[in-house]
């Protein structure tokens, strides 16, 4: 199964620090922001990653290619476990697509539709970091478990929220499991269905390509996943798995971002008992 990380957004609220390279390239501890998620798909059994590419890509496309002079460096110097690093993120199976035009997400996933041809694909989003690998994981049990259905994950937020996501009408059929009957792309939050956001991880069937080629702009004037996927529930059946708080770390914003990095450093040893150290100093 193919992965797709549409990265072609701006990142405007990023500025200055993405100038020159991709929000997508901000580290979060020792890499950058896009690994993880490249990594996430891996670990759930995609056998290639494709990022949909937009502007200020150099630095992307050099992280995730093979750097043997830097190796090689980095072995004379004793580094193996850097030389290591180096090598794994330049050995990942990435590949790329460009997406010319910013025409909203919707667009950048069908940029990939030659890619992943007849058989389900996943989308993750590249805002946000599900360090333990689970979410994927449990969207493709679900997955297996109603005949390839489609299946999205969705996080619940506070009311006054519901407006910045795509929202969910559906009915729980279990603890943690929705079986979807409706979706709404960033509705007003006296018309948003329920409480329950799509959290920007999708499991989702060739249809949803087709409807793609064909889904007019919605929302802000831009193709929307939302109305494809609204779209497919015509014809298909579709299921949304409930990801918990403590799964997904937004870096979207440069407070997120931070949090996410406080968040990480402390469930490691060698950074926890510092950070903890340096805050008290500060009182
Ligand atoms: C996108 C999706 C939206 C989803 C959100 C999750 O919106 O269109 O349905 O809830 O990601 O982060 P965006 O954040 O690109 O406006």
């Amino acid at each position: 199964m193919k992965a797709i990380i549409p990265a072609a957004g701006l990142g405007t609220r990023f500025l200055p620090a993405t100038k020159a390279q991709r929000k997508e390239m901000l580290p979060v501890l020792d890499r950058p922001v896009i690994q993880y998620v490249v990594e996430e798909a891996l670990a759930a059994s995609a056998d290639e990653v494709i990022i949909i590419n937009g502007a200020k890509k150099a630095a992307l496309i050099e992280h995730f290619s093979p750097s043997p002079n830097l190796s090689e460096f980095l072995l004379s110097k004793g580094k193996a476990a850097l030389a290591n690093a180096v090598d794994h993120a330049g050995d990942l199976p990435v590949s790329f697509v460009e997406q010319d035009q910013p025409l909203g997400l919707g667009h950048a996933v069908h940029c990939a539709a030659a890619k992943t041809g007849e058989e389900p694909f996943y989308v993750l989003l590249g805002d946000v970091l599900v360090p333990d690998n689970q979410v994927l994981l449990r969207m493709l049990d679900v997955h297996k478990r109603y005949n390839g259905a489609s299946v999205i994950a969705v996080f619940k937020v506070p009311r006054e929220l519901v407006s910045r996501f795509g929202v969910i009408a559906g009915s729980q059929i279990q603890e943690g499991l929705w079986k979807v009957s409706d979706l709404v792309e960033k509705p007003a939050v006296e018309d948003a269905p329920s409480e329950y956001a799509i959290f920007g991880r999708y499991l989702l069937t060739p249809a949803v390509m087709e409807l793609l080629a064909h889904t007019a702009p919605g929302a802000g004037g831009e193709i929307q996943l939302t109305d494809a996927l609204k779209a497919l529930l015509k014809t298909e059946d579709m299921y949304a798995v409930v990801v918990d708080d403590d799964e997904g770390f937004d870096t979207g914003t440069i407070e997120t971002w931070l949090e996410t990095n406080v968040r990480l450093a402390m469930r490691k040893p060698e950074f926890a008992q510092m950070l903890k150290d340096a805050i008290a100093s500060i009182g």
